[in-house]
């Protein structure tokens, strides 16, 4: 079998995350990457001794013969370089969100659909161990109709790169809620079963980002820049309906005054789980007339070397089902689309 080729749009962080997994792999190859800021091409192509470095990803998409391309930019960057590499017959690996709004996502499921492949999104944590063993509960009819969904995910002090493209609006789409909401959102919804969203009342808050002379932090993924722009949300809630009646509510923060931590709470009418990405599930039940936990043992694989995989399986063998496709990222996204139309209009909006 021959090796994929693969290529990267994007030499930063999330990248290198990729590389080092690929790298792992002996049936790709690592042929070349693209990005306009020369220092980052040079570092990670010569970290990872990939020999194709362009300025422009159009350049490298045209002159590399690549099988998939590993889309790693900034957000608004997603949709342009995601349908560039669909188009020129390559698969693509797509950075969450998937795109700034509802309307390029649905361009990129196009795009996917209109040449015949495959376009999976980062969603990550839809690959740990603890989604799994989630997942198949809800498949085994061990949840029965889940009803609802408490969801959070807050940090206490984490914007990343305050003041760089992540807290522009412009180029992120968002802040909290569609940098790292979009991740629990995402896996909340897939292990509901994917309802369709129908209605979607939220608010959004800024109460740290833009205050960044007083701003102390405890991380910070990328890299500060001083007097940049944050126009973006450090907290969101928001409450979702669904068409089959189920109710879902979210709490997501970059920075906030609470402990820091995720927890997915699912409520079924048979059972119900709690869940903390990549840590621990519980199953709430009943078993032998008496009403008790299972605390299952699970084995938790790196989930970003698991998505790599499941993209090449799904690759290899044309009849296997993606597990986060084009068309899940539209629904996606028009959740988050809605979470900040309802916010800026104060009021419940349709999805
Ligand atoms: N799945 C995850 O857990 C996860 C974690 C972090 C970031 N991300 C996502 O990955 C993406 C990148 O984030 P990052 O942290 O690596 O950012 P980063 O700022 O470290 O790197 C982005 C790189 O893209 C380059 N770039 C900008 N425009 C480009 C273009 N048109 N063509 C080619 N390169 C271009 C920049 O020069 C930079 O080197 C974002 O969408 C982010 O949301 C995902």
């Amino acid at each position: 079998m021959s090796k994929l080729r693969y290529g990267f749009v994007g030499a930063g962080a999330i990248m290198r995350t990729h590389a080092e997994r690929l790298v792992q792999r002996d049936d790709v190859e690592l042929a070349a990457i693209a990005d306009p800021a020369e220092g980052p091409v040079q570092a990670s192509a010569d970290k990872f001794k990939i020999p194709g470095r362009y300025a422009q990803f159009a350049d490298m998409i045209a002159q590399e013969n690549l099988d998939v391309v590993v889309v790693a930019v900034p957000n608004a960057y997603h949709a342009p370089a995601a349908i560039a590499a669909l188009e020129a017959g390559c698969h693509v690996l797509c950075e969450k969100p998937p795109a700034l709004n509802a309307a390029q996502a649905q361009q990129m499921a196009d795009a996917a659909a209109a040449n015949g492949k495959r376009l999976l999104y980062g969603l990550n944590m839809r690959f740990q161990g603890e989604s799994d063993v989630a997942r198949s509960y809800l498949d085994n009819g061990r949840l029965g109709e889940v009803y609802h969904a408490s969801v959070m995910l807050f940090r206490r002090r984490g914007i990343p790169g305050l003041g760089s493209w992540f807290t522009t609006k412009a180029i992120s789409g968002g802040g909290a809620l569609i940098d790292i909401g979009v991740h629990i959102l995402d896996l909340t919804h897939y292990l509901m079963g994917q309802p369709q969203p129908v209605a979607i009342s939220a608010l959004t808050h800024a109460r740290f980002g833009n205050n960044p002379e007083t701003y102390n932090y405890l991380s910070m993924w990328g890299t500060r820049v001083p007097g940049g722009p944050f126009d973006v949300d450090d907290l969101a809630a928001a409450f979702v309906r669904f068409a089959n009646g189920a109710s879902l509510v979210l709490q997501v923060s970059w920075a906030a005054n609470t402990s820091e931590g995720g927890n997915i709470r699912l409520m079924g009418d048979k059972g119900g789980l709690e869940l903390s990405p990549g840590s621990s599930v519980k199953l709430f039940t009943e078993d032998n007339g008496a009403i008790a936990d299972i605390s299952p043992l699970y084995p938790k694989p790196d989930a970003y070397a698991a998505e790599h995989a499941h993209l090449i399986d799904c690759i290899r063998d044309p009849a296997k089902a993606l597990r986060t496709d084009g068309a899940q990222g539209v629904v996606l996204q028009k959740m988050l689309d809605a979470i900040y139309r309802s916010s800026a209009e104060g009021r419940e909006v349709p999805v």
